[in-house]
């Protein structure tokens, strides 16, 4: 077991009054799982994604990644879990626009305390293996969209991240680019036993999990797990 939700809930307090954003969300996530979340706009998803990193408190309930209490966390225990352990991929690709393609994939080593030679291979090997050691020296502007997105993904790797937290990955991308990424992530999943955790809109993402779960309105209304990779 690498994430155990438990009975966790999430209400935001607004202005204009409290928003349920989650209500007594429960599954379990195991080590070389897919998991895919979907649901309406609105449904809790980025939250529940975010939750796992502990960028957002929940309001009750567990969240464990192996034996670790997310949710009673304090930020430094949070940094820290986060630098050792998630790597995330959003929807707009988040590259920062003046850094070329391998000092972006880098940029997530800065707080490791490693000679700047072993940080420049580490992130010329993602880059190769996402295809893009060609374009190691590209600006993320000289780069098409769906090559960002894989500068991105390689940066969310090179930390060497148990956990990929994956926000809407292909919500930019058109079909075909979508599915280069998808099977990126899926071969990542597979080659590098990372488990992922992938929030989509799009039915055909959703098929790239083995653990596939519905939320509606904060519930989670459905939970489908086919063949468990590895459990640990
Ligand atoms: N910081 C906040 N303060 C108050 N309410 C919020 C906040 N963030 C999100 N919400 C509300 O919580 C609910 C869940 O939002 P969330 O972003 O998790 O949805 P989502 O499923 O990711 O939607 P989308 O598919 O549009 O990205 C929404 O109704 C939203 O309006
Ligand atoms: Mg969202």
């Amino acid at each position: 077991m690498i994430l155990r939700v438990l009975d966790l809930s999430k209400k935001y307090q607004h202005v204009d009054g409290i928003v349920d954003a989650l209500n007594n969300v429960s599954f379990d996530v195991y080590q070389g799982d897919f998991v895919t979340i979907t649901g309406p706009s609105g449904s809790g998803k980025t939250t529940l994604l975010l939750t796992f990193a502990g960028l957002i408190k929940s309001t009750s309930g567990v969240i464990l990644f192996r034996d670790f209490r997310i949710d009673k966390a304090s930020d430094s225990q949070l940094s820290a879990f986060r630098k050792n352990n998630v790597g995330f991929v959003m929807q707009s690709f988040a590259l920062i626009p003046y850094l070329t393609a391998i000092e972006n994939v880098m940029l997530p080593l800065a707080i490791f305390n490693q000679p700047k030679e072993q940080k420049y291979n580490s992130a010329l090997e993602l880059l190769q293996l996402v295809g893009l050691d060609n374009r190691k020296n590209h600006l993320p502007k000289e780069l098409s969209a769906g090559q960002q997105q894989r500068v991105a993904i390689a940066r969310a790797l090179v930390n060497n991240p148990s956990l990929i937290l994956a926000d809407e990955p292909t919500g930019n991308l058109d079909p075909s680019l979508s599915s280069d990424i998808l099977n990126l992530l899926k071969k990542i999943n597979l080659e590098k036993k990372v488990t992922m955790v992938m929030v989509t809109h799009s039915p055909m993402a959703a098929e790239y999990g083995n653990v596939n779960i519905r939320l509606d309105d904060g519930l989670c209304s459905k939970i489908e797990r086919e063949n468990v990779i590895t459990q640990k």
